[in-house]
């Protein structure tokens, strides 16, 4: 299933949990939640007690992107804080399995990203470990910035070397994403499409179900 994560990143934070239940009612499945700390990526953005506030705001599934550095220290939290689906950076654990692990104890499913320049052939070892694969199409740590094309042949391999391994894993993508260009990732085998500017900028409700209308008819 073709699912639409709306990215907070390009939310109007005065107004964000109105913001979240408007692309919630308009039919946006996940919400994306994107939490930088500065070393990972050069942007601080948010952390558990904005994630903690707006879980009144919806029952949507809450796709948290950690862009953190050794991110095992911080499972626990998200998990509490009531993240649904954690997904962390290959780049930045030491112990990719451990972190795995420490999701899936928590009940929690398990999403493993990669950044643009990381080669596609580091998640092989983790492909039937994790819940979902992200495939960065920018470099990770600001919304806004263009599609980067090299991109859609990294997509159409994980979806090659999950199909060769009879696995139906979800493969998100993530950055520059907007309703011109949606189609080419999913004809590449992404499934869960993050989009940020995409949606909150001008109108989030139409945003949301143009989104849809193309998702859903693929
Ligand atoms: C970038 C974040 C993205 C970002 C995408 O580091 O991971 O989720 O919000 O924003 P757009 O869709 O504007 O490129
Ligand atoms: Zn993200």
């Amino acid at each position: 299933m073709n699912i639409l994560s709306p990215s907070i990143l390009s939310a109007d934070f005065t107004v964000l949990g109105e913001q979240i239940a408007e692309v919630d009612r308009a039919g946006a499945r996940y919400i994306h939640i994107d939490v930088m700390d500065g070393i990972f990526v050069p942007s601080i953005s948010y952390g558990m007690p904005v994630i903690k506030s707006i879980r009144k705001a919806t029952q949507r599934v809450f796709d948290v992107h950690l862009m953190i550095t050794d991110p095992i220290r911080y499972i626990e939290d998200f998990a509490e804080v009531g993240a649904d689906i954690i997904t962390f950076h290959l780049e930045a654990a030491p112990d990719v399995q451990a972190v795995i692990d420490k999701i899936h104890s928590l009940g929690k499913k398990a999403g493993l990203s990669i950044k643009p320049g990381t080669e596609v052939k580091e998640l092989e070892p983790f492909l039937d470990k994790v819940d979902m694969i992200l495939v960065m199409t920018v470099e990770p740590g600001f919304g806004g910035q263009s599609f980067i094309p090299e991109s859609i042949s990294r997509i159409r391999e994980v979806r090659k070397m999950l199909v060769e391994k009879n696995l139906s894993t979800d493969v998100e993508v993530d950055g520059g994403i907007y309703t011109e260009n949606v189609n080419a990732v999913l004809e590449a085998g992404a499934n869960v499409i993050v989009s940020g500017s995409g949606v909150f900028k001008g109108n989030p409700k139409e945003n949301v179900k143009k989104f849809l209308e193309i998702l859903e008819t693929e």
